[in-house]
């Protein structure tokens, strides 16, 4: 890791609230499912000089002069995201994940359509329709869920809604849904009801990279990601569409919803894409769902059910309330105090409320980067439903918090 020596002569302070936030990172484990580590190289990057620059507009039609760099980086961002995803289009510049959306339905819709979303309290994301968020306020939600028994997606009932509400557009995609989506049903759906079929794959984009899970790309007229979570890329998004879509798509995220892009990040982006390509993220990859799948069933194996029963993807809901009596709150703040991060979170009809939910979420993506394999998920298992049962054993508490640290020097992340 870079020492931060000019820092540290310039802003302690600072300097010193990093430090810290590097081990806490070294010392203690993620398992916040969004939530991954980005190599050295992609840092570097974004702390480089490229972060001066201005450069609103396309490589080749930028508004000012001296874009030599700028426009081969940005270019090499392009060429290598549509070698990963094969995508007609790729537009680089979305500076993180709700952005990148926006454009979509700026691009696309006019305000006061129909469009079709996973349902926020069962899976979806705030930007596919949140009354509050730019997607509620400008154009008019319906949802779809999961089947109350299996606590899957259920594509009659998705078609079924399509067919009533005739959307202008469907998003498939989600926040906390562990199961895999069917791609071509979607499209089939679209299809008959003449919807545009937008697919964000924020949550499973390393996961479609590495070949692990079916790329979306070749069903789907549009398709937004962002690039920081299975990905293990900079923060940001792009977006990848059809030929034909992309003036229109160019033009939603500039000047349609912001200007200078970040190039300092696209270049990160590009050193990513780069990292992806190699084989070895394909192995990754396909260690992030084993890690998932291993330890959704250790922990199902210990009395904590996991909704849906497993997971096909990096994440996974449980039920905490549900089988041990604690609010997702309490299991959230109980595992912390271990050193493991997760998140509070809905589960599929949650009788309890957003921000005391009975659910946590959980996944494997960060872990994983550090060279964890199941092994490590079945100690992590017993470590987690442990912690759960003897969240008031302040002892307790204790001696698993040395455990995690334990494993976290086992299985070291930036000092290597
Ligand atoms: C599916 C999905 N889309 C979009 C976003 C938004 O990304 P960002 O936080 O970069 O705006 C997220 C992040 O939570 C997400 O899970």
């Amino acid at each position: 890791m870079t020492p931060l020596t000019t820092l540290q002569k310039q802003d302690p302070d600072i300097f010193a609230t990093i430090l810290a936030e590097q081990n806490r990172q070294e010392y203690e484990l993620e398992l916040i499912a969004s939530e991954n580590y980005a190599s050295e190289a992609v840092m570097e990057a974004t702390g480089s000089v490229l972060m001066n620059k201005y450069s609103e507009g396309y490589p080749g039609k930028r508004y000012y002069a001296g874009q030599v760099n700028i426009d081969v980086v940005e270019n090499f961002a392009i060429a290598r995201a549509k070698e990963i995803f094969g995508a007609e289009y790729v537009n680089v510049q979305p500076l993180s994940g709700s952005p990148a959306n926006l454009a979509i339905y700026l691009g696309l819709l006019q305000p006061g359509d129909t469009v079709l979303g996973m349902s926020l309290d069962q899976g979806g994301h705030l930007s596919h329709g949140h009354p509050l968020n730019f997607s509620g306020l400008l154009y008019k939600i319906v949802s779809y869920g999961v089947d109350k028994t299996t606590e899957m997606i259920d594509m009659d009932e998705v078609e079924r809604i399509a067919i009533e509400s005739r959307p202008r557009m469907i998003i498939a995609g989600f926040s906390a849904y562990s199961r895999d989506l069917d791609w071509k049903r979607f499209r089939d759906i679209a299809d008959k009801v003449g919807a545009y079929l937008m697919a964000d794959i924020s949550h499973i984009a390393g996961l479609v990279a590495g070949k692990v899970l079916e790329n979306p790309v070749p069903y789907c007229d549009v398709v937004t990601t962002t690039t920081h979570k299975t990905l293990r890329w900079p923060r940001g998004a792009i977006i990848m569409s059809r030929e034909n879509l992309g003036p229109a798509l160019a033009r939603a995220v500039f000047p349609g919803v912001q200007w200078g892009p970040h190039e300092n990040l696209i270049a990160a982006k590009a050193i990513a894409f780069r990292e992806a390509l190699d084989p070895s993220f394909a192995i990754y990859a396909k260690q992030v769902v084993k890690n998932a799948q291993t330890l959704a069933a250790n922990l199902a194996s210990q009395e904590l059910r996991v909704v849906s029963g497993g997971t096909d993807n990096h994440l996974m809901l449980l039920d905490v309330f549900g089988s041990f009596g604690i609010t997702g709150k309490e299991a959230e703040k109980a595992l912390e105090e271990v050193g493991i991060s997760t998140n509070k979170n809905m589960i599929p009809f949650d009788p309890r409320k957003p921000l005391d939910p009975s659910g946590i979420r959980i996944g494997t993506p960060a872990i994983t980067t550090r060279g964890m394999g199941e092994n490590e998920m079945e100690i992590l298992g017993n470590i987690i439903v442990r912690t759960l049962k003897s969240r008031e054993d302040q002892n307790e508490l204790e001696k698993i918090k040395q455990e995690v640290k334990n494993l976290c020097v086992k299985f070291p992340l930036y000092t290597k």
